[in-house]
């Protein structure tokens, strides 16, 4: 069953004195099923953090629609939203941001039982400890502040706080990027322990392919606001389809092959999403451009039955 369907989502950003719009989102359809984690991947300004934003209300979507559960939620007035925000948390890239830097750690824990009435002092304390103990941290840290805390202890008090009210479903944005190889095996770990205890789902997103690969169930490759391609992990993994997707592989085949012949990586600017090209967005980059990838944009086709892919190519 599908916990949250997004259809053609879109978030167009304006530019202060121009009727020019910034298109971050340009109609992303996707659903995530229950107990799934979701890796989204693509080259930096793609609009996989608009896309995080918008299923948390962060920011206002343009235009399409966000179910969860059955609720339309990116049209929903905020203080009616509010009640879904126990049930869609987010993990953010730097935990120093999130916590508040006054408050010691155990009033921090605190706040989601307390926001959410979860519970009396006795039973709130109780579950901190369980808390802390599934994120792995003793609670000795209970009694310092954030700055006193490593940046990977950080980010376990902000994984803490997401899992707090077991919520059905958490947005990971980046969330190892700050940190060390070690750190960021330890964390995707933690994270495939708490979905097999609390069967959340997660969007995963992040630029670290091997996390990506470790992590996820299904993969999604974004390109300017669009998905290019969507499939299990096996199947873009093993067999990808779109040109990019390809390339975006190339640089992490290409990291471990040393030696062996190289894989073309992308080359060229990613063209602006102020100014979006004719026909296939990626047709400047692409190494297999065709004559009618510059005219239009191709449909979406089938490889398998959960894997798609938008090119010419299999058109
Ligand atoms: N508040 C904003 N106002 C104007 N443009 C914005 C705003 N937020 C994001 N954008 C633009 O929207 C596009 C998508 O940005 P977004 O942050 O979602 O990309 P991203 O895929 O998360 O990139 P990164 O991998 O670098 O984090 C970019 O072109 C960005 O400049
Ligand atoms: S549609 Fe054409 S330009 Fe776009 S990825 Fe496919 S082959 Fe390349
Ligand atoms: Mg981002």
């Amino acid at each position: 069953m599908n916990l949250l369907s997004i259809k053609n989502l879109k978030k167009y950003f304006p530019i202060k004195n121009s009727k020019l719009m910034v298109k971050a989102l340009d109609g992303i359809t996707l659903d995530v099923p229950e107990n799934t984690t979701v890796g989204i991947v693509g080259e930096s300004g793609c609009g996989k953090t608009t896309l995080g934003r918008c299923i948390l209300r962060l920011t206002d979507v343009t235009d399409g629609i966000i179910t969860f559960k059955d609720q339309e939620i990116a049209h929903l007035k905020l203080k009616d939203f509010r009640k879904y925000r126990k049930s869609i948390q987010v993990v953010f890239q730097n935990p120093h941001n999130a916590l508040n830097p006054r408050m010691k750690i155990k009033k921090i824990l605190q706040e989601p039982f307390l926001i959410w009435n979860n519970g009396d002092n006795l039973d709130i304390d109780l579950k901190i400890k369980s808390l802390l103990k599934r994120v792995h941290l003793d609670s000795t840290i209970l009694d310092r502040y954030p700055h006193q805390l490593s940046g990977g202890q950080l980010q376990r008090i902000a994984i803490a706080l997401s899992i707090a009210n077991e919520p059905p479903l958490i947005v990971l944005d980046e969330p190892t990027s700050s940190l060390d190889v070690e750190n960021t095996a330890d964390l995707i770990d933690l994270f495939i322990d708490i979905k097999s205890r609390i069967g959340n789902s997660y969007i995963f997103i992040s630029h670290d392919l091997h996390a990506v690969q470790d992590i996820s169930d299904t993969v999604v490759v974004m390109y300017l606001g669009r998905i290019v391609e969507k499939g299990s992990k096996e199947d873009i993994f093993n067999t990808p389809k779109h040109p990019y997707t390809k390339a975006l592989l190339a640089s992490m085949l290409n990291l471990e092959d040393e030696g062996k012949t190289k894989i073309p990586e992308i080359t060229g600017e990613i063209p602006s999403p102020i100014n979006l090209p004719e026909g296939c967005y990626f047709h400047s980059r692409c190494p297999q451009v065709m004559n009618i990838c510059q005219k239009s944009y191709p449909q979406l086709v089938y490889s398998g039955s959960d894997h798609y892919v938008y090119c010419h190519l299999y058109g």
